[in-house]
């Protein structure tokens, strides 16, 4: 075999040799995130947008797709530490995760927040209706920065900072909102509609007016050869409408 990194054959998108070889992925996520990935019912199987997607496109490279659950916030040091091959968990990719991981996109999403119906808030107001209010965000995710950026924005403007409340998971923090433990719960757009949904009347979203931004699948830095593979197979769902069937699956087409 050619040792020359251009001809292994990677470059074309087909996955690595000892990936073929051993016949499955790795993939990591923290399943409390619907609809990208939650637990079925009997807590048995990880389902959602996410694993429907990971599942299409184990047949596209015909390995076999093994979740394995973790916290948010362990997802990218256990990539580091190699534990898995890929973490898939509705994760946004950011400038700032670009320099410890590699993300292929497959989404786009804003962030809003979920709040108790009723509550006048609206998004021209944000974020300074969030000063002096106890604000729930999920540890390790993009939200954390926003609500301490607005937080010390609101300090700046001579309000009282947010009481920044920090959750191991999305629904956990609507729970707490739910029994007036906190006020408002920052989170994801599609996130904060499926929290709507399931609270049953009890909750609604309001947008938080940033730019929607990519969510990616993150890989090892070493692992360039098998992002591309996986980015080559989501290529072809793209193109034969899986992708689209699977967005559609879940109201996001
Ligand atoms: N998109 C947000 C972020 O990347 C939140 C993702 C949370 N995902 C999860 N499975 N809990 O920070």
């Amino acid at each position: 075999k050619n040792a020359s990194p251009d001809s292994t054959g990677t470059a074309s998108g087909e996955l690595p040799a000892d990936v073929r070889a051993r016949g499955y992925l790795t993939v990591a996520t923290d399943p409390t995130y619907p609809p990208f990935e939650t637990l079925s019912d009997d807590q048995k199987t990880i389902v959602g947008l996410d694993p429907d997607l990971l599942a299409a496109i184990g047949k596209q490279l015909g390995v076999e797709i093994r979740f394995e659950r973790a916290g948010f916030d362990s997802l990218i040091p256990g990539l580091r530490a190699g534990r898995y091959d890929l973490a898939v968990s509705g994760m946004t990719d950011t400038v700032e995760r670009q320099r410890e991981v590699t993300f292929v996109d497959y989404f786009d999403a804003g962030g809003a927040l979920v709040v108790p119906a009723g509550d006048p808030v609206t998004t021209d107001q944000l974020p300074d209706a969030l000063c002096g209010h106890r604000v729930g965000v999920q540890t390790g995710t993009i939200t954390v920065g926003f609500s301490e950026k607005a937080s010390k924005a609101c300090q700046a403007a001579g309000h009282e900072a947010i009481d920044l409340q920090m959750f191991p998971s999305v629904p956990g923090s609507v729970l707490a909102m739910g029994s007036g433990r906190i006020d408002y719960v920052w989170t994801d757009s599609v996130a904060a509609a499926t929290q709507v949904k399931n609270g049953k009347g009890r909750f609604t979203s309001i947008d938080d007016g940033t730019e929607p931004a990519p969510t990616g699948m993150a890989f090892p830095k070493e692992s360039a050869d098998l992002a591309r593979a996986v980015q080559g197979a989501l290529q072809k769902l793209v193109d034969d409408g899986t992708y689209r069937a699977i967005l559609d699956r879940y109201g996001l087409g």
